[in-house]
């Protein structure tokens, strides 16, 4: 799906083609330059059939705004990163300029053979003090948008991607009963400004991750809700805000609460800026199996996906994120012994795509589209057999009838993993952190191939 209902905006036009020529130079991003990566760049699309994904299927990369852009000054992370004894390893810092590069980064992800892109907008950055909204960041934003349009891209755009503005974090966050019209207040300017050039639009990234947490088991060591009740105690004296909270912190039912309130008025604010923006949210899944004994799936679906999956009967698509499966007993089992592991300690198992896209298709009754899949890994040939398998069951799911329209890999960038910092390497583009270089990475132009070409 495209939508071109607005007017681009020419003087970002000039000021981009400026930027990417300079990008060009900076990836030595030259016409060919990525055939050479891969001998079937250019091959035409397979006449087996068989190996085909559905007319129109979207094929894309995601990033998230602070993750990626830097300098996300503003931000209620930000802060976190820079109290003494915080939650993160490393900031984020300049990250991967991605805010300068957006330019670059596009243009690449483009020429590798996508037809989308998935990103974030930071509230920080728009409404960087309360009620304060800013025209040049909105500008910003236009400019990227503008850039995909350039490319022919379909623009997935996420409005929270864990991430607020410090302001809002100091009242509360998600808790505070203002939040949803905080919320909508900002999806409402930020659509009226950037809606015509957005393709789906999504309220929140993973909003159902705080309640994910309390049924994982940590190997050892305090478990990642203890590391979070400590932060949010430090956090509070150390920025002098007794009621701060964020999307980890805090009472993980009020956030549920507030985040399901939001994502209602949120929703109905881009609908009232542009009624026909297909908007819906990313939801977090693991493919559920059930433990050997005491097998607890029901229970934790109901818990962990139930509202979000009803939530998502009255969106116009739903996203849908995975990266494991998990064994579930009362809480899900570590990984099965002398199981492959990825950087993030997750068993490497890539046809959880398949049960995951299964199971969301059944209950939310939309059309699904697979918003984050990747592994964390430094050894590439490992992250192209991960594709290799999740791509294989995906199409498994599809031809049985599962409604899924695209697919949408992370990362494009390698990139700040936020409590792991900048270790895990999930991009399919690795980027030089002081020269900020990209270099396009085998399993890049891998995806890119199969994206063009629209087969396995
Ligand atoms: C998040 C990303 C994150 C990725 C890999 C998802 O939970 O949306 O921000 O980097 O997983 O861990």
């Amino acid at each position: 799906m495209k939508t071109f209902d607005g007017p681009p905006d020419p003087t970002s036009l000039t000021r981009r083609s400026l930027l990417q020529g300079a990008a060009a130079a900076l990836i030595g991003l030259v016409p060919g330059n990525l055939a050479a990566l891969s001998p079937h760049a250019s091959a035409p699309p397979p006449a087996d059939k068989s190996k085909s994904f559905p007319d129109q299927f979207l094929w894309g990369c995601a990033t998230a705004g602070h993750q990626v852009e830097g300098n996300n000054i503003a931000s209620d992370l930000w802060a976190l990163e820079h109290v003494p004894n915080g939650m993160f390893p490393e900031p984020s810092g300049d990250a991967c300029d991605h805010y300068h590069l957006y330019a670059q980064d596009i243009a690449m992800l483009a020429e590798l053979g996508f037809n989308s892109y998935r990103f974030s907008i930071e509230w920080s950055r728009i409404e960087p003090a309360e009620g304060q909204f800013s025209n040049a960041e909105l500008d910003h934003y236009r400019r990227v948008l503008a850039a995909c349009r350039e490319h022919h891209l379909t623009t997935l755009v996420t409005f929270s991607h864990f991430s607020m503005p410090l302001w809002f974090a100091r009242k509360g966050a998600w808790s505070n009963p203002a939040a949803p019209d905080l919320f909508a207040r900002y999806c409402e300017r930020a659509s009226k400004y950037l809606g015509h050039m957005i393709d789906f639009a999504s309220t929140f990234n993973e909003p159902n991750v705080p309640q994910l947490l309390n049924w994982t088991t940590w190997a050892s060591g305090p478990s990642m809700t203890e590391t979070f009740a400590q932060a949010l105690t430090g956090a509070r004296a150390a920025l002098n805000a007794p009621e701060f909270a964020g999307f980890f912190l805090g009472d993980g039912k009020r956030i549920r609460d507030g985040l399901l309130a939001s994502h209602g008025k949120g929703k109905a604010a881009m609908k009232s800026a542009r009624p026909t923006m297909p908007v819906g949210f990313n939801l977090a899944m693991s493919d559920d199996q059930p433990a050997p004994a005491d097998n607890h799936v029901a229970e934790k679906r109901a818990d962990i996906y139930g509202p979000w999956l009803e939530a998502a009967r009255t969106c116009d698509y739903l996203g849908v994120q995975a990266y494991t499966r998990a064994f579930v007993g009362k809480k899900d089992l570590p990984p099965p012994s002398g199981a492959e592991l990825t950087q993030m300690g997750y068993e490497f198992y890539p046809e959880c795509v398949e049960g995951v896209v299964r199971y969301a298709a059944k209950e939310a009754r939309v059309p699904i589209y697979v918003t984050e899949n990747g592994v964390a890994t430094d050894d590439d040939t490992r992250r192209i057999e991960y594709y290799r398998r999740a791509l294989t069951s995906l199409k498994r799911a599809i031809d049985d009838g599962t409604d899924v329209r695209g697919y949408v890999c992370w990362s494009l960038l390698d990139n700040w993993e936020w409590m792991f910092g900048y270790a895990p390497k999930f991009g399919i583009v690795a980027v030089d952190r002081t020269t900020q270089k990209r270099t396009i990475k085998p399993s890049g132009a891998y995806l890119g191939n199969i994206a063009r070409r629209n087969a396995l």
